[in-house]
This record gives structure tokens, C-alpha cells and sequence, in this order.
């Protein structure tokens, strides 16, 4: 072995120390450097008034918003199922003029307002008719008992007299003036207000339902003299 080649080898098994100690320097110096430049600034706290103003503020907004959109909402309720011009049933029905029927005749059935309506007599004594009720009276068609339509029965026989509202489903059976007098109904027929003007215009409001009862006969009504 030459002395060249030995001192080679010498120097190759000698750990490479300077170069490792000077990058650890470099990169050192750089993190201080960048630590000074771009560290975090301080935050300035608010102050306490300015932050309880500010959540005031929110919590307001909060309940003024909830209590707009409660309002809107009562709002569109009310103005969805407010009646207006309410016609047919649950609404005035016109109902002819009172020439259109002769004191005594038959009740006649309007099916748009659900009710029959009469002009009736005094002078019919007989056990199903009148009962002394004297002008129109408007009868609403559903039976008292479980709602069937209740029709008038000219040949129908009761007690041996003719003429009688008679209910198909269970039987109950009303004088002209409504007046119960057979069957499970557990009141005589439901009447409606009947309103006539100066012109002999006949308006029933089917809106405006009286249960029945044995005064049905009172609330007949004259036409204006
Ligand atoms: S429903 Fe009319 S008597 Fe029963």
C-alpha cells in the first residue's frame, strides 16, 4: 500500500462534521428571521359595553324576525278562512218572492240552500200541519237524528192524516212546522232564518240555523205589510 492510498483512506473514515454544523446554523438563523417577520399580531379584545350592545342587537333582530313571521303566518290563516261572499249553503240563499206560494200549499224542497220552505196557513188544524204557525218558515232538510234528508211525504199516513215530513232512515216523522211528533230524532226539525223585503224578495241565511223545538211555529215569518 502507497502512502497516496493510505492517506486516502485516512481522510474517507473521518466523519464529515464542519459542513452538517454550518447548515444547522443557516437554517437556525432562518427560523428566527421568519418568526420575527410574520408572527401573529395582537388581538385587541372589544370592549365590554360595545359586545353587550351588539348581542342585544342580535337577540333583538331574533325576536322581531320570529314574531314578523308568526303575524304573516296568523295573517294568511285568517284571511284563508274568513267567509266572504259566502254563497250557496252556510250563505244567504234567495228563495223566489212570496206570490211564488200560495198560503197552505206543499213546502218545496231548495236543494241549494238544504232546506224546505213554506208558506203556512193557521187555518190548517189538521195534527200535521201547521200547528198555528202563520208566514214562511224555512226547515233545514237534515234529520235531527243522524243526518239523513228528511223529505216531505204528501201521502204519507200518520194516525189517519196525510201530509207529514217522514224520515226514510229511522222513521221520524214532523208536522209542516217541523214539529217532531214520532221517532228516535231527539228534537223537532232545525229551522233557518228567513228574511223577506219590501219587494216580497225571500232570502234564507242557511248560516243561521235555530235548533228545533216545540216554538218552532212562532218563528214563521210575514212579509211586510
Ligand atoms: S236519521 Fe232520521 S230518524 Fe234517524
Amino acid at each position: 500500500m502507497t502512502n497516496e492510498t493510505q492517506t486516502r483512506d485516512t481522510a474517507a473514515d473521518q466523519p464529515e462534521t464542519a459542513p452538517t454544523d454550518a447548515w444547522r446554523a443557516a437554517i437556525a438563523s432562518r427560523k428566527t428571521q421568519v418568526a420575527r417577520e410574520t408572527g401573529i399580531p395582537s388581538v385587541q379584545a372589544p370592549p365590554l359595553e360595545a359586545d353587550m350592545s351588539r348581542r342585544r342587537f342580535i337577540r333583538a333582530s331574533f325576536w322581531a324576525g320570529l314574531g314578523i313571521t308568526l303575524l304573516g303566518s296568523v295573517g294568511l290563516f285568517l284571511d284563508f278562512f274568513y267567509p266572504r261572499n259566502v254563497k250557496g249553503f252556510g250563505g244567504p240563499v234567495p228563495a223566489g218572492k212570496v206570490s211564488d206560494y200560495p198560503k197552505g200549499s206543499d213546502p218545496y224542497h231548495n236543494l241549494e240552500g238544504q232546506f224546505w220552505i213554506a208558506n203556512l196557513d193557521p187555518a190548517e188544524a189538521r195534527p200535521g200541519g201547521a200547528g198555528g204557525a202563520d208566514g214562511f218558515m224555512a226547515l233545514w232538510h237534515k234529520c235531527p237524528h243522524l243526518g239523513c234528508t228528511v223529505p216531505w211525504r204528501p201521502e204519507f199516513d200518520y194516525e189517519g192524516d196525510k201530509g207529514w215530513y217522514n224520515c226514510p232512515c229511522h222513521g221520524s216523522t214532523y208536522t209542516k212546522s217541523g214539529i217532531r211528533v214520532f221517532g228516535p230524532a231527539p228534537r223537532s226539525m232545525d229551522t233557518m232564518l228567513v228574511e223577506i223585503d219590501a219587494a216580497g224578495n225571500i232570502t234564507v241565511q242557511t248560516g243561521s240555523v235555530t235548533p228545533g223545538g216545540p216554538d218552532n211555529p212562532n218563528r214563521a215569518v210575514l212579509p211586510p205589510a
